[in-house]
């Protein structure tokens, strides 16, 4: 294989600069002609494709976002989009392609690779709701909302108030989950577990009544309309309560040390994949190493978080 490419596609990832530079890097390491597409499979369509050099990386490690911009293709999802597709690279040479993105993205790679590319996908998503492995940008993601958690504490402390926050996740709790543990939430609402509204009232009560000055309860996306959830809240406890909805500020900033990591590494694994002839698989990473997993796997899968998880921040907010 001499020439391939590497688009980033769906919601965007701290750690996905991280990845492109460690592809191209690794790539050119590897004596292949590398090729950057804009604006993911919408940008692949279009033929918006450029050749990276080892310069089109450099300072990019620290940078959030992606400096090859991305998209949600609907023409991508129809089998003409992606025989366009196919005809651009071909067009070029290009017989190999990297692909960073979420279960969308990798869905849409793996019905490109029936075409006869060679796809390899990297799990990028603040999600982390891809199975078999960790993506890019969740640890970003959570600290973010940590960080965010750790302002509304001290105001919902000054003024004795229960905050409702909303964090992303897209129907999965993992967002909530670790940056509820981690944030010290008395409640953690996330799509895999029951709503259980007594529950909430009870912990929201109890602790008054122990003298606790303020209560968090973190709420994943799509759970329970958070507004609705503040009326409830205050009709059944008297309490004063707020709510703040996180939304995109998760997804920019400056990547952590552990997503700029991953990228790396999943980004030289993907090019060592293509390298030794291997083609439709995701790179995957579990218990410290990288390593690759068939594609088609990894859609049919549906993850789950680590309920313990709950049941520790249960048992710590008493
Ligand atoms: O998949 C990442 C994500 O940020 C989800 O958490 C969220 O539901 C969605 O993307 C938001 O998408 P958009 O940027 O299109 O509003």
């Amino acid at each position: 294989m001499k020439r391939i490419a590497v688009l980033t596609s769906g919601g965007d990832a701290p750690g996905m600069n991280a990845a492109i530079r460690a592809v191209v890097r690794s790539a050119i390491y590897n004596q292949m002609e590398v090729f950057g597409v804009m604006q993911g499979f919408e940008g692949l369509i279009e033929g918006q494709i450029k050749p990276m050099s080892l310069g089109s990386v450099a300072d990019i490690i620290h940078r959030g976002g992606t400096i090859l911009q991305t998209s949600r293709s609907s023409r991508f999802m129809t089998e003409p989009g992606r025989r366009e597709a196919l005809e651009q690279l071909e067009r070029r040479g290009i017989t190999g392609l990297v692909v960073l993105g979420g279960n969308g993205s990798l869905r849409g790679a793996w019905e490109f690779s029936k075409l006869g590319t060679k796809v390899v996908g990297i799990p990028a998503t603040i999600d982390n709701d891809i199975v078999y492995t960790r993506s890019i940008g969740f640890d970003t993601a959570v600290n973010t909302a940590l960080d965010a958690i750790n302002h509304i504490r001290d105001t919902a402390t000054s003024h004795g108030r229960v905050f409702i926050i909303e964090v992303m996740g897209h129907n999965c709790g993992e967002i909530a989950l670790a940056a509820g543990v981690a944030g010290g939430a008395e409640s953690i609402l996330i799509p895999e577990i029951e709503v259980d509204f007594d529950q909430i009232v009870n912990k929201i009560n109890q602790g008054t009544a122990r003298g606790k000055l303020h209560s968090i309860i973190i709420v994943a996306e799509g759970v329970y309309p958070v507004l609705e959830l503040k009326e409830r809240i205050e009709e059944a406890t008297g309490q004063d309560t707020r709510v703040t909805i996180l939304g995109h500020i998760q997804r920019g900033g400056t990547p952590t040390a552990a997503d700029r990591i991953l990228g790396s590494c999943m980004g030289k694994a993907a090019v060592d994949a293509l390298v030794s002839g291997k083609g439709n698989v995701m790179i995957a990473s579990r218990e410290g190493g990288v390593h690759s997993i068939p594609l088609q796997e990894v859609i049919k899968g549906r993850k789950t978080p680590e309920l313990g998880m709950f049941d520790l921040a249960r048992v710590l907010s008493i």
